[in-house]
């Protein structure tokens, strides 16, 4: 098959592990350590965690195969894989949606992005040692509305981003995130037991895993739904591109179930290492995008060793943050280079310097430019709600729609279980999801969300 540019062949991730580390380095990042924590400290630890985990398993799991099977069926991005499963019709605007998104949430996630790489600045020259709460409340805040300072970051943050998608995806992605990924994971243990054992850290232990029923209500029901899609990478189209150069012998189903369950396990780990922190040290849990960059310090400075873990864990949380971005970029870049019949460099280039642009803008929008907002909401909030909680449960209703009901049974099956080689025995339930419990379940939430019933009394976003 051709790639972007003419007479190269369209690339493939190299082997099994390869795609599942580059699909759980797309879903692991910002969202599971940085975004969880605070929604879920917003919308009231328990209830949500539980309401989030139920959304992983039946919605979202589904919804990342079904990406799969349309991407490595069509091998194509998004556009381009609606235009040829269903030509002529109006499909492909889902995918239009998406590589819009791949803008929206740069815009925001670049924003932080470059935040951990400020940090692993402060880290290395000791500017967080010994800091209290209320002083590491101050250097966050007067960081955050620096203006030139948190632009600096992102844009440095673009550029590696926009680097790694220039030179295609085989080698520096796959590569990396396998060794990068598993030690993620090692640091956020050793940091969850510390912050157990610290005095009052059971409260913490409370708020995250004993539901109150009374705070789920529709506004948390589609927060949860939110953040689950963003978390696992869903709804715009990244996976449906990375489904494109997922090899034909592969099992889509157990990638699908592998990458969520990394995902989620991640996520949890980051509300052991933070909500037990969160209380013992008497920081409030709604501190909003804040409460990362608070709490994680004050537990380093409790650590022997803490500083080398901090050093450590800024490091990785920004190549966390890497193996996420690449994968959004890689939409908008699939898009233009096959589409348009760019090439991959133009394509690139032309789509980091945009979302560069909106991005500085974002960034802005959290100090110097506090006029950037709308409806009390910065530009920064706006892109981050309304990325998860509009075109995320949007775009993954449209994907479960076209699998379930525009696809051929036969066709679906078939992506599924390699064309009969494979068993997948839970392909049947997995059709009957995505026809029926699924789109009801999404669209039920995301209508009672916006407070357009209110059979649960409505909600804000
Ligand atoms: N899932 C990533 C995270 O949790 C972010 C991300 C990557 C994403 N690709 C996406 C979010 C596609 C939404 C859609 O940090």
């Amino acid at each position: 098959m051709q790639g972007f540019d003419k007479n190269t062949p369209r690339e493939s991730f190299g082997s099994q592990i390869g795609v599942i580390a580059a699909a759980a380095g797309s879903a692991v990042g910002l969202g599971n350590i940085w975004r969880f924590p605070y929604v879920a400290g917003e919308n009231g630890g328990g209830a949500f965690l539980l309401t989030y985990l139920a959304f992983v398993l039946l919605i979202g799991v589904p919804a990342m195969l079904s990406e799969f099977v349309v991407g490595r069926k069509a091998q194509r991005n998004p556009v381009g894989a609606f235009r040829r499963l269903a030509p002529g019709s109006a499909w492909p605007a889902v995918g239009f949606i998406g590589v819009a998104a791949a803008f929206t949430i740069l815009a925001f996630y670049t924003t932080v992005a470059g935040w951990t790489l400020e940090y692993l600045y402060l880290t290395i020259f000791d500017k967080l040692d010994h800091l209290q709460k209320k002083d590491l409340e101050n250097t966050f805040t007067t960081f955050v509305a620096s203006g030139w300072r948190p632009v600096m970051w992102q844009v440095v943050f673009m550029l590696l981003t926009g680097f790694i998608v220039f030179k295609g995806v085989k080698n520096g992605i796959e590569r990396s995130t396998k060794i990068m990924m598993p030690l993620l994971l090692l640091i956020i243990i050793a940091l969850g037991i510390r912050s157990l054992t610290l005095p009052g850290a059971a409260e913490g232990l409370k708020f995250l895993f004993r539901p109150d029923f009374s705070k789920i209500n529709a506004g948390v029901m589609l927060q949860a739904l939110g953040q689950a899609f963003f978390s696992l990478s869903i709804g715009m189209g990244t996976l449906i591109t990375y489904g494109s150069y997922i090899r034909k012998s592969e099992n889509l189903g157990k990638t699908a179930i592998s990458v969520s369950l990394a995902d989620t396990a991640i996520a949890i780990l980051a509300g052991l290492a933070i909500f037990p922190a969160v209380f013992a040290f008497k920081i409030t849990p709604e501190a909003g995008p804040s409460l990362v960059f608070i709490t994680l310090p004050m537990i380093f400075d409790q650590m022997a060793g803490g500083v080398i873990f901090e050093l450590v864990f800024f490091i990785l949380l920004a190549i966390a943050a890497l193996t996420s971005t690449i994968s959004v970029l890689e939409v908008a870049v699939a898009y233009f280079g096959e589409e348009l019949a760019m090439g991959r460099k133009k394509a690139t280039i032309l789509s980091t310097v945009a979302i560069t642009v909106l991005g500085i803008f974002t960034t802005l929008s959290m100090g110097p430019m506090p006029e950037l907002s709308i409806a009390g909401l910065s530009l920064f909030d706006l892109l981050d709600k309304t990325s998860a909680n509009v075109l995320l449960p949007l775009g993954g209703l449209c994907i479960v729609l076209f699998v379930g009901w525009k696809l051929r049974p036969e066709e679906v099956v078939s992506e599924i279980n390699n064309a009969g080689t494979l068993k997948a025995r839970l392909a049947p339930l997995f059709m009957f999801i995505v026809k029926f419990l699924a789109p009801v379940a999404i669209a039920l939430v995301f209508l009672n969300g916006l407070g357009l019933f209110g059979f649960f009394g409505g909600g804000d976003l």
